[in-house]
């Protein structure tokens, strides 16, 4: 499949999807294995490499430092090698891309001692800080200062182990602890890390560079520093929010699609929540088909840390969920403002009414705020095709589900953001049947 790319992209609702789809490496997996592999001096090869654009910007930022990166496309393979640090400021034109550079700090520091990177960006769902980042690098020994435009960081020495404890499981801090901990003097331990898949599979990766990591029970990572790392190949882990994405899709449109490559292990909470709903899977040997098995059916759920629902799937099931019979709720704990995406679903027919309380459950940390973090969704209601401008990655896919169901023709405007995180999207939908074109 080649990669098309449009401004705007328009469906006609009312076909059901099917057909077999192949879904690659995670975006946030293949963007922080390359990060990781800076690590080392010798050439690293990353195999089921999907293309999305978050992937083209941490390439250019891997180059920016001195990588040497050969991408083939056709085979889905990146090789890298970074033998020498060429420089240790991150280019200003990578802030407010996406969230990457930040993990740059631990690569920079062990290798140069110091690094200058600019302030994040990435998809605009809360005001995202890096307070705990740099909790964790300075109980490393960074010394971080904070700038209008940059973060800049400097190391006496090496990174010497120590005890983190994050007080929250942030995906991007237990990276950026675990890679600035990986050539530290001593051992670190990590307490309340995160241990989302792709976690684990840049833990899979770092062993397999050299690196001393064990992950032990109730959320703690142990490293032991070593000296030196070398290079592997790896294959990036399958992406779970990918699979999820085209999973509604199936159940949503009443159609059957085969997603090759998607993997149990990382979508088990998902496939609990989807089989509730009504949606049906059987698992093969080499992928997941999905379908819808009965009526749907109204739920109640809590997005969470791993092994918890994933926010990511959020958006997806909102949509499925507009079409479920009775009245659902969806409480939201990761982000604080991750539901604006729903105001555009409400013009086309749907009924979702956001909450500042913690509906559903338990009460989360957003319970003294005035977040509108929890949604009540009554079903099922008719859609009515309109014009969409993409807030956010998630959201982006959650518009086209919602295209994909409503009578007449969408516009779906702001495409670069499905691009950054959906591998050949347009193709993809075409492939199981969608009626979408350019004009
Ligand atoms: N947080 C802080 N301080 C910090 C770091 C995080 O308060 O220093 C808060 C955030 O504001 C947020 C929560 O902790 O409310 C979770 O943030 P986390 O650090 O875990 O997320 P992240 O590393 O920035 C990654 C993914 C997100 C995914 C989250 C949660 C990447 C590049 N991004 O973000 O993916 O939602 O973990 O699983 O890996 C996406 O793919 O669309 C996406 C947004």
């Amino acid at each position: 499949m080649s990669n098309i790319r449009s401004k705007n992209i328009f469906i006609t609702g009312g076909k059901k999807l099917k057909g077999e789809i192949d879904i690659h490496g995670a975006k946030n997996s293949i963007t922080k294995l390359l990060v990781a592999s800076t690590l080392t001096n010798k050439k690293c090869t990353f195999y089921n490499v999907p293309e999305i654009d978050d992937l083209e910007v941490t390439i250019e930022l891997c180059k920016s430092i001195g990588s040497e990166i050969n991408w083939i496309k056709e085979k889905n393979i990146i090789e890298i090698h970074t033998s020498k640090i060429k420089t240790s400021k991150i280019p200003q034109r990578f802030s407010g891309k996406n969230r990457i550079p930040i993990l740059l700090f631990g690569p920079l520091l062990a290798r140069t001692k110091k690094a200058s990177i600019p302030i994040l960006g990435g998809c605009k769902i809360g005001a995202r800080p890096v307070d705990i980042h740099f909790d964790a690098l300075k109980k490393l020994g960074a010394d971080i200062n904070c700038t209008d435009n940059s973060y800049d960081a400097t190391i006496e020495g090496k990174f010497t182990g120590n005890l983190i404890e994050l007080r929250y499981p942030s995906v991007g801090a237990t990276e950026n602890a675990m890679l600035a901990a990986v050539l530290a003097n001593g051992k670190t331990v990590i307490k309340n890390a995160a241990i989302e898949p792709e976690i684990t599979d840049i833990v899979k990766f770092l062993q397999k560079i050299g690196a001393i990591i064990f992950t032990d029970v109730d959320r703690t990572i142990i490293i032991e520093g070593v000296e030196k790392l070398h290079g592997a190949e790896h294959s990036a882990l399958s992406d779970r929010i990918e699979a999820a994405s085209y999973a509604v899709a199936a159940a949503i449109t009443d159609g059957n699609i085969f997603l090759k490559n998607a993997q149990q292990f990382s979508l088990v909470t998902f496939l609990n929540m989807f089989r509730k709903v009504g949606g049906g899977f059987t698992i093969h040997k080499k992928g997941i088909e999905f379908y819808r098995k009965e009526s749907l059916k109204n739920l109640s759920i809590e997005t969470d840390v791993y092994p918890g629902f994933s926010t990511d799937w959020q958006q997806p099931f909102v949509v499925l969920l507009t079409q479920a019979k009775g009245m659902s709720v969806v409480h939201e704990t990761v982000y604080e403002n991750r539901f604006s995406y729903t105001k555009s679903l409400n013009v086309m027919g749907a009924k979702i009414e956001l909450h500042n309380q913690c509906l559903g459950g338990k009460k989360c940390r957003f319970q003294h705020h005035d977040y509108k973090h929890s949604a009540v969704i009554q079903g099922p209601t008719k859609l009515k095709a309109t014009e969409l401008t993409i807030p956010d990655l998630r959201a982006g896919f959650a518009y086209v589900l919602a295209a994909l169901i409503a009578d007449g023709k969408s516009k779906i405007v702001g495409l670069d953001q499905l691009y950054r995180g959906y591998d050949k999207i347009e193709e993809k939908l075409e492939k199981i049947g969608a009626d979408i074109s350019s004009k």
